[in-house]
């Protein structure tokens, strides 16, 4: 009769501690499921994938580098005016442009564009690009990201829900003319 009750004290004992031991897993493992499957699963916002007009053509003269701003398609309402987002706009030939992203590759501060000297630099750590975006000297380890663009009814159109990232293809090394 003893024996009996310890064992089914045990196997009580045991069983709590399975039920235990799995509710711990599955309160583990439900985040890392759901950060594994968010590329899949994950809704994108409305306007992710809009296409933000930055201003007439007659905005961005040829050959010039200007600073144009857009808001973010992608905010909430407490974002205020950190949801005005600057980038540089290079119209390199008068056919072709070239958009940057406004933070430096290293760690993000907001680059200038010096018309003086032809060059992007940025006041942080002393990152210095090339007109057209490349990396000329500093610790960024690769040139400015770029957003993709289009023209349409004489507007110049970003694709910026999407923030530029190293993947994207307007990033590859192109062989194009500068501004000056
Ligand atoms: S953030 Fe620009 S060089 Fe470091």
């Amino acid at each position: 009769m003893t024996l009996a009750r310890r064992f089914t004290r045990r196997e009580l004992l045991m069983r709590l501690g399975i039920v235990f031991n799995g509710i711990a897993g599955v309160i583990v493992a439900v985040p890392i499921v759901r950060y594994l499957l968010a590329p899949v699963t994950r809704e994108r916002k409305v306007g992710y994938d809009s296409w933000i007009p930055l201003g007439n053509l007659e905005q961005f003269p040829s050959g010039e580098t200007r600073l144009a701003t857009y808001r973010n398609p992608v905010v909430n309402p407490w974002d205020g005016d950190t949801a005005d987002i600057a980038c540089w706009v290079c119209n390199v030939d008068g056919q072709m442009f070239q958009v940057f992203a406004i933070n430096c590759a290293h760690l993000g501060c907001p680059v200038r564009w010096f018309p003086q000297s032809s060059l992007f630099m940025c006041p942080c750590h002393g990152g210095v690009y090339y007109q057209d975006g490349s990396r000329a000297s500093g610790p960024p380890e690769r040139g400015l990201f770029e957003y993709h663009y289009r023209i349409e009814s004489g507007k110049l159109l970003i694709k910026a829900g999407e923030m530029p990232t190293p993947g994207q293809a307007g990033n590859i090394v192109r062989n194009i003319r500068t501004c000056v």
